[in-house]
């Protein structure tokens, strides 16, 4: 079976094409247009894979070129910060949503199945437990990532509809772990990231004892793999997510290495008063089984910067 991955080189697409072993796939595709400079996980690939990568835009690559005879497609390709996404609402539009419709009109070109990652920030929910049973006029996407992402979802199962696309979207909680290509813009990450610099632990003012959903970039990687495996493309909406925790609770655990944090309060556009969790049962039910541990990856990340801990 031959995949393909758009933004391949990303944090959860580096992770993921460093997990794959000979004989798994037939050919792994791997496209992104290196607007990261994230060449560095494209380094010491597992050998006895058959990768062929290109440097490719999804917005202006002839996508029919590289998705003939393809499986499956893992959607990865995306403007991913949602903070500075308020920034540049145009080129998210641009990627997210309209990148989107060209990868899954050439999906239904070439008959390949669509894996679209999407978020948990598409919640922004009043609710404290959220499913994927809540409607559309509940969701409230607090950026214009997530509403590229809501906007993105949408459209999908408009053509699922119209012109038979299979796919499934994943609403991932915010990733934690580490990855060849990692960035350091979402929650976890970023305090590791601060605590281990010395720096102030930016956190939102209304975040300290909020629940947010959250995702082990090693149970990202076994979903999406799963996914596959299953053939698992019901043309609906899973929530993918390890644990809902508080900012809290991730500082506990960085001070298990790192006792000393100075936290500063700060102000961000994507801050609200909301407290939810998101339920993982749906993707349970299905039998996949998530092994995650936030101590665990928070441990990883402190480990992997080690070198520039200051004493
Ligand atoms: N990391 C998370 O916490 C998280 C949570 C929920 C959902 N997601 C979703 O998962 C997907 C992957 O996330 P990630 O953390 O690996 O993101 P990332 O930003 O680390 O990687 C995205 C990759 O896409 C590439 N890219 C961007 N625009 C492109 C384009 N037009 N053409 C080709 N390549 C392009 C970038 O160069 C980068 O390598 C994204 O769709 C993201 O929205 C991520």
């Amino acid at each position: 079976m031959k995949i393909l991955i758009t933004g391949a080189l990303g944090h959860i697409g580096s992770r993921l094409i460093h997990s794959l072993k000979p004989g798994q796939f037939e050919e792994v595709i791997l496209l992104d247009n290196l607007m990261t400079q994230r060449y560095s996980s494209l380094f010491h690939l597992p050998k006895g894979v058959l990768f062929k990568f290109f440097e490719k835009d999804i917005c202006t690559a002839d996508l029919n070129e590289y998705f003939k005879g393809v499986h499956a497609v893992i959607h990865l390709a995306a403007i991913t910060d949602a903070a500075s996404s308020f920034n540049k609402k145009e080129m998210v539009e641009e990627t997210n949503y309209s990148g989107t419709e060209k990868v899954a009109r050439a999906c239904i070109q070439n008959g390949c199945r669509l894996v679209f990652p999407s978020t948990t920030s598409v919640y922004g929910t009043q609710k404290e437990s959220v499913d994927e049973n809540c409607s559309v006029e509940e969701l409230k996407p607090q950026s214009p990532y997530a509403e590229s992402k809501l906007k993105a979802e949408q459209l999908l199962i408009q053509l699922g509809n119209e012109k038979k696309l299979n796919f499934i979207i994943g609403r991932l909680g915010t990733i934690f772990g580490t990855s060849i290509g990692m960035r350091f813009h979402t929650a976890v990450n970023k305090f590791v990231w601060q605590a281990c610099l010395k720096q102030p632990i930016t956190v939102w003012k209304t975040a300290m004892n909020q629940k947010r959903p959250y995702l082990d970039l090693n149970d990202a990687i076994s979903a999406l793999l799963f996914i596959i495996k299953k053939d698992l493309f019901p043309n609906q909406v899973y929530n993918i997510v390890t644990a809902n925790s508080t900012v809290k609770e991730i500082l506990d655990l960085i001070k298990i290495s790192i006792p000393h944090l100075n936290v500063e309060y700060v102000d961000s556009p994507i801050m609200n008063q909301l407290t939810y969790t998101v339920s993982n049962e749906k993707i349970k039910k299905q039998g996949f089984v998530f092994k995650g541990n936030l101590r665990k990856g928070i441990q990883d990340t402190i480990k992997l910067l080690k070198g520039v801990v200051e004493k």
